[in-house]
């Protein structure tokens, strides 16, 4: 009940809070848009038909999440890697995704990028003996039973093999020093120093598997076989270069071991002439002390006089919060720093304020060209300041920081604050190998599902290819670019066509 000028009155205030709401819900959206005009990627023009293939991806996209978003118990990213990274391969977006040209891989090591089954396989080459310690294993090729140490007895691996009574068995039992992967990841790697050294008991058993001078030049040449398999045209390569030994005794100091990469490097050029490239980036490990860093320096002199167009600069690895703090050779590193373009790992810790977390201020203060992780870098703000400033990019590997335990659900993974901020990253895979990944498919594909906004599109994606290629170190990017805006367009019009 109202009287007449009461009623009124509400009708009036009801056309007002209808204006005024028009008004809200205008500034809403408009400020979601805005943030959204910000995002990577969003300065991308499309042309028709990149349009129609963005309807296809979105679609695909959309409906992934938003039954997720329903369901969530069924929602992969939210999981565990081990527990999607085979089942997804089935999946039209996750084929799409590979089918797409992906530009550079600017963030691998090099004995950490091809599956279990790969290195299983190798152990099937001739005059590989093996010594089996409890819970470790070592292998050397030699042509008679090596004297080197062994807690237990150096074998003929083949005679062991045939002898187990159970090759399949045997041989599953190999293929567990090869891989992380596990049935219940969360039980057994309670915390970041328990898979740290797994994952480190890997390098350290492969490395005389890996070490054995024809097999490290197979190696190479089989990843560079895969990165082009995956729609990867250029590569930058960490390698900590050890030393290399044949089944005559010789020795093979980091020179020739990096002469050993750029001899592969050319037959592979030779035979797949449309791949553009890959440089080598000396990486060798950071648990040291003043005088080996002063070595490698040394060293990486060397490497850049003898291999100019081939070495591309110097990093330090291991893990960051038990390895040395880069502070700690600030003063050698800053010496050497106009020699070489810097790579440094960087920030890939949940430490904030440790030495590890500040790792981040002295790769800035040493002009590094590219920061590997950065994933600590959102809660500096002044860092990303005078990371923007000089224009140094973020090699970012979320499925590795899943992994190594920095994130557990990828949906918190910093790349989504990156990219809404429009921070300049570039999308890499570490040691995609050990997690059983494709060398860069997964990690696209969890980076679009997983971890960029519901909206990031197309764009994303092609803008991502295209940062790998302008924030590379390969000296003719217009020809880059050029090649990589061919493959796009091809990649394209097939999706379209099969419409
Ligand atoms: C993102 O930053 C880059 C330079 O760092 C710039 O070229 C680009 O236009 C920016 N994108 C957007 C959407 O503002
Ligand atoms: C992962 O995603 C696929 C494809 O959407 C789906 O079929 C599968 O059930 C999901 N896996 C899990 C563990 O939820
Ligand atoms: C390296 O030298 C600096 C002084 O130049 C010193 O502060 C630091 O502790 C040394 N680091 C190591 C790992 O020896
Ligand atoms: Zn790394």
């Amino acid at each position: 009940m109202c009287t007449a000028i009461l009623c009124s009155l509400f009708v009036i205030s009801a056309v007002f809070a209808d204006d005024d709401f028009e008004t809200i819900l205008r500034k809403r959206n408009n400020l979601l848009q805005e943030e959204l005009n910000m995002m990577f990627g969003s300065d991308i023009m499309l042309s028709d038909s990149e349009e129609q293939a963005n309807k296809i991806i979105m679609e695909l996209k959309t409906k992934e999440i938003d039954y997720g978003f329903g369901n969530p118990h069924h929602f992969n990213f939210s999981k565990h890697f081990f527990e999607y990274n085979d089942e997804v391969k089935d999946t039209e977006l996750f084929k799409l995704i590979k089918a797409m040209p992906k530009g550079a891989m600017l963030h691998a090591h090099d004995t950490g990028i091809l599956s279990p089954d790969y290195v299983l396989a190798l152990t099937y080459k001739d005059n590989l003996f093996v010594c089996f310690e409890e819970d470790n294993i070592n292998f050397l090729f030699s042509l008679e039973t090596p004297t080197a140490s062994c807690k237990t007895v150096w074998q003929s691996l083949k005679e062991a093999r045939y002898s187990s009574g159970n090759i399949e068995k045997f041989d599953a039992a190999l293929r567990k020093y090869f891989t992380l992967v596990i049935k219940n990841p969360n039980q057994v790697y309670t915390d970041i120093n328990a898979v740290w050294s797994k994952f480190q008991q890997y390098f350290i058993v492969t490395t005389p598997l890996f070490s054995f001078k024809p097999i490290w030049e197979q190696y190479f040449y089989d990843t560079l076989k895969a990165l082009r398999d995956d729609n990867v045209m250029y590569l930058e390569i960490r390698s900590v270069l050890p030393t290399l030994y044949d089944l005559h005794g010789s020795k093979y100091d980091t020179i020739d071991t990096a002469a050993s990469y750029k001899k592969v490097l050319d037959e592979f050029m030779e035979d797949y002439p449309d791949f553009i490239g890959a440089k080598l980036i000396y990486a060798p490990l950071r648990s040291v002390d003043n005088n080996t860093v002063k070595e490698y320096l040394k060293i990486a002199r060397e490497l850049k006089k003898k291999f100019p167009d081939f070495f591309a600069g110097f990093d330090l690895v291991g893990q960051e919060d038990l390895g040395a703090p880069t502070k700690e050779f600030l003063q050698t590193l800053y010496e050497a720093k106009d020699e070489f373009e810097y790579f440094f790992h960087a920030g890939e810790t949940n430490w904030y304020g440790t030495s590890s977390d500040e790792n981040l201020a002295d790769a800035i203060i040493l002009n590094t060209r590219r920061i590997g992780h950065a994933f600590a870098i959102t809660k500096h703000p002044l860092l990303i300041e005078e990371a923007r400033k000089k224009d140094i990019a973020f090699e970012v590997n979320v499925v590795s920081n899943k992994v190594l335990k920095l994130v557990e659900d990828i949906r918190n993974h910093p790349l989504a604050v990156f990219l809404a901020q429009n921070l300049t990253v570039v999308i890499s895979s570490d040691d995609p190998g050990l997690w059983e990944a494709e060398p860069l498919t997964h990690d696209f594909y969890v980076t679009f599902i997983g971890v960029a906004s519901r909206h990031a599109d197309i764009k994303l994606l092609k803008k991502l290819a295209l940062n790998s290629l302008y924030y590379s170190t390969y000296h003719n990017k217009d020809k880059m670019v050029y090649e990589f805006e061919k493959r796009w367009t091809k990649f394209i019009n097939t999706i379209v066509q099969d419409q």
